[in-house]
């Protein structure tokens, strides 16, 4: 029996894993740049932490959550964000906030149990940042742009901005009051679900994929209708910011995002090549969390952005070159002698940079000579008896043909030269 990756996980190999390298460290200069800081938490937190943060009756909590009790009896689970995780150890740490508060970002894989399909995994990754310490609309205009600087820095070009704003806490309460009253008239027009989302979370009517629901949501009115003057100040200053700086957004008057935590900016980076799984990075402004874990009150904003998501984009809109880094040298040796004195050779070379590897395997010089080419060696050098006996290694350059003997002693100094 042969095991297999579990349903919604996958193995990211080689050719497609030098692109996640790739789009990785293009990301890490862009967050050095805006002058963020990595985090890494642990994959595994208490329950209670996300229960607590994301919200009893989201759908992460209520069917997503991969929890368990450890052997001491504590209910875990693996992190279905990073948001919590980050906010946890910020005030775990007493850590100092700087004038500009902390700013981190991350990269790793979050687990949650959703039913498997194009562009949706159990276990996905994440990159993503979060500034805690400030409620200036700057600080949202930052991470929105940050956002669409990453994207742009992968090759996408075709997605959309789509925006909100909730409000603050005080804000939510009086528009989901106001949204229950409205839907309660029309209870019966809501799917099954909906109803009872209606009087747990009506806000989670919101998230509602129906097509009876949707129309029922599509009347209700704007959330930046019902906000109270100072959020709505907040809101009208990041469009102007964003006006500035010439991103272009739609705002979307019902856009609440899968998660409690969030008050004000709200915001998605949707593709316009994806299908349903659409959203590429979706972030927003969480003003009470600090305080709701027990910090004190500060303000706080982040995004997180799915990497199985934008690698899917990429190869929808075909900006994908997946070619492997070549080899410089790849080392034939023939017998056990050569062997030994090659091996010896190659591990002072890659001491030197040089990238080299060779094929530990008995096979004919031909068979490993169709192995260098495959591999697309700048080089191959051949170590055989007869060259040991000579002090002579021959090397030959894969372009071209051309082949000439080196002098053992010299043999580091001559390959640091035609590679340089
Ligand atoms: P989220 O919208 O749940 O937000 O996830 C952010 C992004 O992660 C999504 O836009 C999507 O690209 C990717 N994603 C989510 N679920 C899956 C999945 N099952 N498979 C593949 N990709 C997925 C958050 O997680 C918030 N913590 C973002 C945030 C940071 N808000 C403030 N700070």
């Amino acid at each position: 029996m042969v095991y297999k990756a579990l349903p919604g996980t996958k193995d990211i190999l080689p050719p497609e894993i030098l692109l996640w390298q790739e789009l990785e460290e293009k990301a890490k200069a862009i967050f050095s740049s805006y002058h963020y800081q990595e985090i890494r938490t642990p994959i595994m937190e208490e329950l209670k932490l996300f229960v607590r943060s994301v919200g009893e009756t989201t759908d992460i909590v209520e069917k997503e959550m991969f929890s368990f009790k450890d052997r001491g009896g504590r209910e875990v689970c693996l992190r279905p964000e990073a948001t919590a995780s980050c906010v946890r150890a910020y005030l775990q740490s007493n850590l100092p906030l700087s004038e500009a508060g902390v700013k981190f970002f991350y990269l790793g894989p979050m687990f949650r149990a959703e039913r498997p399909q194009a562009g949706r995994y159990r276990q996905f990754h994440q990159m993503g940042v979060e500034v805690l310490g400030s409620t200036s609309y700057l600080v949202d205009a930052e991470v929105i742009s940050l956002s669409i600087e990453l994207l742009h820095a992968f090759g996408l070009k075709s997605f959309l901005l789509k925006l909100n704003s909730l409000g603050c806490f005080e804000d939510k309460k009086v528009i989901s009051e106001k949204y229950r009253e409205i839907l309660f008239r029309k209870k019966e027009e809501l799917c099954l679900l909906c109803q009872k989302r209606m009087e747990r979370n009506v806000l989670r009517v919101l998230d509602c994929k129906e097509g009876k629901c949707k129309r029922l949501i599509a009347e209700l009115p704007p959330t930046p209708e019902l906000i109270c003057k100072e959020c709505q100040k907040h809101f009208q200053s990041l469009q102007e910011v964003l006006s500035l700086l010439k991103i272009d957004y739609r705002i979307e008057p019902h856009l609440v995002r899968g998660i409690d935590y969030y008050t004000r900016t709200v915001f998605e980076l949707v593709s316009e090549e994806l299908g349903a799984q659409d959203a590429l990075a979706a972030g927003g402004r969480y003003d009470n969390l600090i305080e709701y874990l027990g910090g004190p009150s500060l303000g706080a904003v982040g995004f997180a952005l799915g990497m199985e998501r934008i690698i899917l984009a990429l190869k929808k809109s075909c900006r994908l070159n997946l070619e492997e880094k070549c080899l410089d040298i790849f080392l034939i040796t023939l017998g056990e002698e050569a062997g030994k004195e090659g091996f010896f050779l190659m591990q002072l070379l890659r001491k030197k940079g040089i990238s080299i590897d060779m094929d530990y395997t008995e096979k004919s010089l031909k068979a490993k000579m169709r192995r260098a080419n495959r591999l697309k060696a700048k080089f191959v050098l051949i170590i055989g008896e007869e060259e040991i006996k000579q002090g002579n290694y021959l090397l030959r350059e894969m372009s071209s043909g051309k082949q000439e003997l080196l002098r053992k002693e010299n043999i580091t100094e001559e390959l640091c030269k035609r590679l340089r």
